[in-house]
C-alpha cells in the first residue's frame, strides 16, 4: 500500500458456505469469497482504485454508500456492470470525510436480493487526526439470514416484498451469536452496522457502559452515554464499550415498524456474547471529539413526501406520487447550495430515508405533534422515519450529477421509492 493511494480487487462470485445450524452448505453471493465482503481501509485525500468483476449471472453495480464519490463511479443503476465485465471504479476521499461507510450492489430492480445472498462490506475512511486513534476498532455489519430446509437462501415473497425482508438468524459479521473477547480493562470501538433489508435494530448492551461516539460521516461532537442505539436499514453507529465485571450479550430489541402483512414486532434477538477482560480503572475518552458547524440557511427548500398506495400494484411505494425512473430528474439542483428538504412519511410504516453523495444534518424532526430539534448534531445519510413524521435535512452536494434519494428498506428501493436530483 503506497501512501495516498489505495488500489484493490473486489470479485463478486457464488461461493458455498456452511451457516448457522444447518450442516449443509449454502450457497451465497460474496465478494472476494467472504461474507461480510473484505474490509476496506483507507485515509482521508487517499486515491482509490478498485477493479471490480461481476461473475454473478445477472448486472450489478458497487455503490459506495455514503461516500462523497463522483456521480458516474457511485455504482448508480444507471452504469451497470454485465455478468463477465469488469470495471474500474476510481475516486478520491477528501478531507472531513473520515467515517463509516460501506459498499453493496444498486443495480435496478435486484439491491435487495443481491444484499440478501451476502454482498455488502465495509469501507472505513480513517483520519490521521483521530481521537480515538488508540482504541482497537471494531467493525460489526448486521445482516439477516433466511435458509429453506436445503440450507438454501430462498427467494423473497409477497409478504417480503410489502414490509421488507427478515430473516431468520441475524449475523455479525457473517457469524451467528459470535463471542467478542475484550482484553483486560480495554475500551473498543466498535463501527455497527445495519446491513439488512429491512430489519430496524434497537441495539443494547447490559452491563457495558455504551458511549455514542460517532454515526454515519464520522465523529459527532462529544461522546454520548447510550441506554439504546436504534439504527435503521443502511445506518451506522460508531460506539464505544467498556466497563462490565462479566460477559453481556449485545441484543436487538423489539421495534414496530407498522408491518403490513404481521403485527408481531419480534422478541429480543441475542446477536453476540462480549466478553470482557479484567477492569482495573475506567479510562476517560476525550471530552471533544471534533467540531461540526452547522450548515447554513438554505438556498432551497424541497417536499419529498413518501406514501404506500395499495391500490396499484406497480406503485405501491411512490415519492412525491411517483416510482423510480432512470430518465427523469425529480429535482435539478447547483453544486455547493445548501437545501432544506422536509421529508414526509405519510405511510403507514417506516420508511428510512437515504441520499447518495453527501452527508446531511438533521435539523428538525416532526414527531407528529410538532417540530423538535435533535439532541445532538451529526453528519448522516439515512434517517429514520416513522409513520406519521418528518424531518427536515441540510446538505450540500459538492460534485455535479445525478444522485438517488430512496427508502433503504430495500425491497422498496427496488419497486421504486427512489428518486434523482440532478446536481449542475
Ligand atoms: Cu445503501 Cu442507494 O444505497
Ligand atoms: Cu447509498
Ligand atoms: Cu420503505
Amino acid at each position: 500500500r503506497e501512501a495516498g493511494r489505495f488500489s484493490g480487487e473486489l470479485v463478486a462470485a457464488p461461493v458455498h458456505k456452511g451457516l448457522a445450524e444447518h450442516g449443509k452448505p449454502t450457497e451465497v453471493w460474496a465478494y472476494n469469497g467472504s461474507l461480510p465482503g473484505p474490509l476496506i481501509e483507507a485515509y482521508e485525500g487517499d486515491t482509490v482504485e478498485i477493479a471490480f468483476t461481476n461473475r454473478l449471472p445477472q448486472p450489478t453495480t458497487v455503490h459506495w454508500h455514503g461516500l462523497p464519490v463522483p456521480a458516474d463511479q457511485d455504482g448508480n443503476p444507471a452504469y451497470p456492470v454485465l455478468p463477465g465485465e469488469t470495471r474500474h471504479y476510481r475516486f478520491s476521499l477528501p478531507s472531513g470525510s473520515a467515517g463509516s461507510y460501506w459498499y453493496h450492489p444498486h443495480p435496478h430492480g435486484h439491491t435487495a436480493e443481491q444484499v440478501f445472498r451476502g454482498l455488502a462490506g465495509v469501507f472505513v475512511v480513517k483520519s490521521r487526526r483521530d481521537p480515538l486513534a488508540h482504541l482497537r476498532d471494531i467493525p460489526l455489519v448486521l445482516s439477516d439470514l433466511r435458509l429453506d430446509a436445503d440450507a438454501a437462501i430462498p427467494a423473497n415473497t409477497k409478504a417480503d416484498w410489502m414490509d421488507g425482508r427478515e430473516g431468520d438468524y441475524v449475523l455479525v459479521n457473517g457469524a451467528l451469536k459470535p463471542v467478542l473477547a475484550l482484553g483486560e480493562n480495554e475500551r473498543v470501538r466498535l463501527r455497527v452496522y445495519n446491513a439488512t433489508s429491512a430489519r430496524v435494530l434497537r441495539l443494547a448492551l447490559p452491563g457495558f457502559e455504551v458511549w455514542r461516539v460517532g454515526s454515519d460521516g464520522g465523529l459527532i461532537e462529544a461522546p454520548r452515554r447510550e441506554a439504546e442505539v436504534l439504527l435503521s436499514p443502511g445506518e451506522r453507529a460508531e460506539l464505544v464499550i467498556t466497563g462490565a465485571a462479566k460477559a453481556g450479550r449485545l441484543i436487538a430489541l423489539p421495534y414496530q415498524r407498522g408491518k403490513m402483512m404481521s403485527a408481531e414486532v419480534g422478541e429480543t434477538l441475542v446477536l453476540a456474547t462480549v466478553a470482557p477482560g479484567p477492569r482495573v480503572a475506567s479510562v476517560p475518552l476525550p471530552k471533544r471529539l471534533r467540531r461540526i458547524a452547522a450548515l447554513p440557511a438554505p438556498k432551497v427548500k424541497r417536499r419529498v413526501v413518501l406514501e404506500e398506495n395499495m391500490a396499484d400494484p406497480k406503485a405501491m411505494f411512490t415519492i412525491n406520487g411517483k416510482t423510480f425512473d432512470m430518465n427523469r430528474a425529480d429535482f435539478v439542483g447547483r453544486v455547493g447550495e445548501v437545501e432544506e428538504w422536509e421529508v414526509i412519511n405519510r405511510a403507514d410504516m417506516d420508511h428510512p430515508f437515504h441520499l447518495h453523495g453527501t452527508q446531511f444534518q438533521v435539523a428538525a424532526r416532526h414527531d407528529g405533534r410538532g417540530w423538535k430539534t435533535e439532541p445532538y448534531r451529526a453528519w448522516r445519510d439515512v434517517v429514520s422515519l416513522p409513520a406519521g413524521q418528518a424531518v427536515k435535512l441540510r446538505f450540500r452536494q459538492d460534485q455535479p450529477g445525478m444522485r438517488m434519494f430512496h427508502c433503504h428498506i430495500l425491497e422498496h428501493e427496488d419497486q421504486g421509492m427512489m428518486g434523482q436530483i440532478d446536481v449542475r
